[in-house]
């Protein structure tokens, strides 16, 4: 297992979309997460996709710690391998709330993003997974989903003056499970 870099901002591979993995079992893509699993728990976030690595396949890790399970439906979620991934929104609404992302770090911005989702894609044993998610649980699916396909969260905030510096909300924050996390 190693520590991998973390691609920041402006490198052309956060850009670029991912491409499919055929071989979920192959020593590679075992060896790939493992190591993506401890660079995310290394670096405290809570979701890494493979071009974040510089690692341009689709493979993504997150987990939903307990303090970010604000709702029954959208528990705490043990560290996750999805492998060539999808999902699909199951109600139309958006919900705008912070979000931050490893390959920018420091900052945060409010992203509208489906409240509720299904989504799926392969696990490190090469069985399909397929589950719903609401609330932070699907929010952190959709935001690692988006580097597979070389979209970072700025792309998607609706109001651009929420672009803020971490440390500052995080002071502003009344209760910690409003400090934003990045993925
Ligand atoms: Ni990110």
């Amino acid at each position: 297992m190693a520590l991998l870099k973390i691609a920041r901002m402006g490198h052309p591979v956060l850009r670029q979309p991912a491409e499919m993995v055929h071989d979920p079992l192959a020593p590679e893509i075992q060896g790939l997460v493992a190591d993506m699993v401890e660079t995310m728990e290394d670096a405290g976030g809570v979701g890494l996709a493979a071009p974040q690595v510089h690692e341009s396949r689709r493979v993504l890790v997150f987990r939903v710690p307990a303090g970010r399970a604000e709702t029954a439906e959208s528990g705490e979620v043990p560290v996750t391998v999805l492998i060539n991934p999808g999902f699909e929104p199951t109600d139309p609404r958006q919900d705008a709330d912070w979000e931050g992302c490893l390959s920018i770090p420091g900052l945060v911005g409010k992203v509208p993003r489906y409240r509720r989702i299904r989504y799926w894609g392969v696990g490190l044993d090469g069985a399909t997974i397929v589950r719903e998610a609401a609330g932070f649980h699907a929010r952190v699916v959709q935001h690692e989903i988006d580097h597979l396909d070389g979209v970072l969260y700025p792309e998607r905030m609706a109001d651009l003056a929420t672009l803020a510096f971490t440390s500052e909300i995080s002071r502003q924050a009344a209760d910690p499970a409003d400090t934003p996390t990045a993925a």
